[in-house]
């Protein structure tokens, strides 16, 4: 396990302030969170009652795309950035079902996720996976960090789901994913989802301004043409940038958050 910025993890631990890491699992329907957790998580549903399904919808995207990537177009590394904490259906295990040689880097800055790693941990024996505790604002240390497990020669697929949007500068946010795709071979692809007011979900906007006043770290929304600039000069797979729902799978009900899969030609 790497540990980016070397600091043990129980000091930077908050339980008085509710933590983005801590409030999905939370909506996710896992243990891992605190009372302060709850209370903005239930806050936040109680404003945007779609919360739950929109984080539901994240995962089931997670999924698909991952089964796509490691199935149909066989990548064999993925560099999961703003991992989240454990939950079913990780990264590691849906590739690894497909192809157990699979390699996984799961990237992440909030000290709670760091103590629960070892769940992220349990490769088959055929495969890796490693955890880098670092700030995505900081690709080249992730890099550097993640090239003890990837080979950044072959195809990587470079996972940024729920995470550009706690970048606020779009610009930076945007250089953040050019300067990843710089360091991986055509062939690789980026993997997003990123919330956006643009699709529905009452009381969506509210609930972000209340997130950003009473939670950590702040949260902006971005339109359409806002996320599909991150993916400029990358070829977007079929469907493209919809809802995450709705992602190959024409029955999923629509939810306010874009996913999309490209790939570096
Ligand atoms: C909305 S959750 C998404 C989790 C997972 N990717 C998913 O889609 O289910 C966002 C995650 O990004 C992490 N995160 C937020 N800002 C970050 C940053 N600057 N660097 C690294 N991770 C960050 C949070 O700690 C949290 O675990």
């Amino acid at each position: 396990m790497s540990d980016a910025d070397g600091s043990r993890p129980e000091g930077r631990i908050s339980s008085h302030i509710a933590h983005n890491a801590r409030v999905w699992n939370y909506w996710l329907g896992g243990k891992d969170h605190y009372e302060v957790d709850e209370e903005v998580g239930n806050m936040v549903t109680s404003m945007y009652p779609s919360i739950g399904e929109v984080a539901r919808a994240d995962r089931a995207f997670l999924g698909r795309a991952v089964t796509f990537l490691a199935g149909e177009e066989g990548v064999r590394q993925f560099l999961d950035i703003g991992t989240g904490l454990p939950t079913v259906e990780n990264t590691h295990e849906v590739a690894q079902r497909i192809a157990p040689d699979a390699r996984v880097v799961y990237v992440d800055n909030d000290p709670i996720v760091l103590t629960h790693a070892r769940a992220l941990l349990t490769s088959s024996a055929e495969g890796r996976t490693n955890y880098v505790d670092a700030d995505a604002r900081d690709p080249r240390a992730i890099i550097e960090a993640a090239s003890g497990t990837l080979d950044f020669d072959r195809p990587v697929a470079i996972m940024l789901l729920g995470i550009l949007n706690f970048v606020l500068d779009t610009e930076e946010a945007a250089s953040i994913v050019r300067e990843l795709v710089d360091a991986v071979p055509s062939g690789s692809y980026v993997v997003l989802t990123h919330p956006t007011l643009e699709l529905g979900g009452e009381g969506n906007e509210e609930a972000m301004k209340f997130w950003n006043e009473n939670a950590k770290p702040p949260i902006t929304a971005r339109t359409g043409a806002e996320v599909a600039a991150f993916l400029d000069g990358l070829d977007l797979v079929e469907p493209g940038l919809v809802s995450c729902a709705r992602w190959r799978d024409e029955e999923g009900t629509q939810v306010a958050q874009f996913g999309a899969v490209a790939r570096k030609p």
